[in-house]
């Protein structure tokens, strides 16, 4: 049986008048990175902020590693760690004195776990430089070293990456990975990119307008995103020629655009054989082949796309 650290049921949040987040249920687990995958103003922030006992739960269930918010909130909370909004430190004392500060308002963090957290989020060699020297990345590590000093269960973050460089991603996805997968941790990570969360979960909610659309491990998202066809556009000196050459290709496979541009689509497999015998057949029938350009693959943002309807809004 799967072992759940967060879950949630029937959660509705209302702020002002206005309905935030709409009977939202899910459950995440026990060793697994879940993305929380949402457009701006989707709602990620006040779930995560309602999870992270820093927003009333007024409607519906939530508990953490077996203790229900509402009945045993200390239990619960004591089960979590996150980054909410960007992590404060003291610029001028090292990122080590940062996390002893911390470390002595928490019951039983002691000097071993402080070095172990810090081996954890790969910052062993500097964890003696003051903060303000960090760069952001190392400092959302430190961030993260502090959310895990009380060993938390569940390590929440929302939008973690933001504003980090390429290689400050991948350092905290790697992180945020082996966390999960070698210390057994819930890690939950909101986005509003999905390639950030393809390559980062293990399973994906999408949430769009206060409202969880689907939840899907993500092999099973990208599978369902894979391609079978490949589509090809060619541009020739005499497209109704080309056309009449072309006979021979299944029905609906090539199609002329207004602009005299052939639209050809393949099954993938054989696909580049068959483009061999469309080429073939063009040159032998005296036809000029210009250029031949393959079509973007269909990825996970199409889907996301999909799921959010009105093409997706406000992404990005
Ligand atoms: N304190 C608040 N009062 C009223 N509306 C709010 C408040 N906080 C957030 N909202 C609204 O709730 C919606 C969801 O916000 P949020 O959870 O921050 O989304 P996300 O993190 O997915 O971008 C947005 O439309 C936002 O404007
Ligand atoms: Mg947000």
């Amino acid at each position: 049986m799967k072992d759940v650290i967060l879950h949630i049921e029937h959660l509705s949040k209302t702020l002002g008048r206005r309905e935030i987040l709409h009977d939202i249920s899910f459950d995440t687990y026990a060793g697994e990175v879940f993305g929380f995958l949402g457009p701006n103003g989707a709602g990620k922030t006040t779930t995560i902020k309602i999870a992270a006992g820093l927003l009333t739960l007024d409607e519906g269930e939530i508990s953490i590693a077996g203790h229900d918010m509402r009945t045993q909130f200390e239990a619960a909370m004591a089960q979590v760690g996150g980054i909410v909004e960007n992590p404060e430190f003291y610029k001028y004392l090292s990122g080590l004195e940062n996390l002893r500060l911390y470390a002595a308002m928490r019951d039983g963090v002691t000097e071993e776990r402080i070095r172990e957290v810090v081996h954890l989020v790969g910052l062993d060699n500097r964890i003696r430089d003051k903060v303000g020297k960090y760069s952001l990345g190392m400092r959302q590590r430190l961030g993260v070293a502090q959310a895990i000093l009380h060993r938390p269960r569940l390590l929440i973050l929302d939008e973690p990456t933001n504003g980090l460089d390429p290689a400050g991603i991948k350092e905290l996805r790697d992180i945020l990975k082996s966390l999960a997968h070698n210390e057994g941790i819930g890690v939950m990570v909101s986005s509003h990119l999905m390639s950030e969360m393809e390559l980062m979960c293990d399973r994906v909610g999408v949430i769009v307008r206060g409202q969880l659309q689907s939840v899907h491990p993500i092999d099973e998202l990208i599978a369902a995103t894979t391609p079978d066809r490949a589509e090809f556009l060619l541009r020739v000196n005499d497209p109704a020629r080309a056309t009449g050459l072309l006979s021979f290709l299944p029905e609906g496979a090539l199609k002329m655009g207004e602009d005299g541009t052939l639209d050809l689509v393949l099954p993938m497999a054989g696909c580049d054989a068959a483009l061999a015998k469309v080429n073939r057949a063009l040159i032998m029938g005296g036809v000029s082949l210009y250029t031949v350009s393959k079509k973007e693959n269909r990825k996970l943002e199409d889907v996301f796309i999909e799921l959010t309807g009105e093409g997706g809004g406000q992404i990005a």
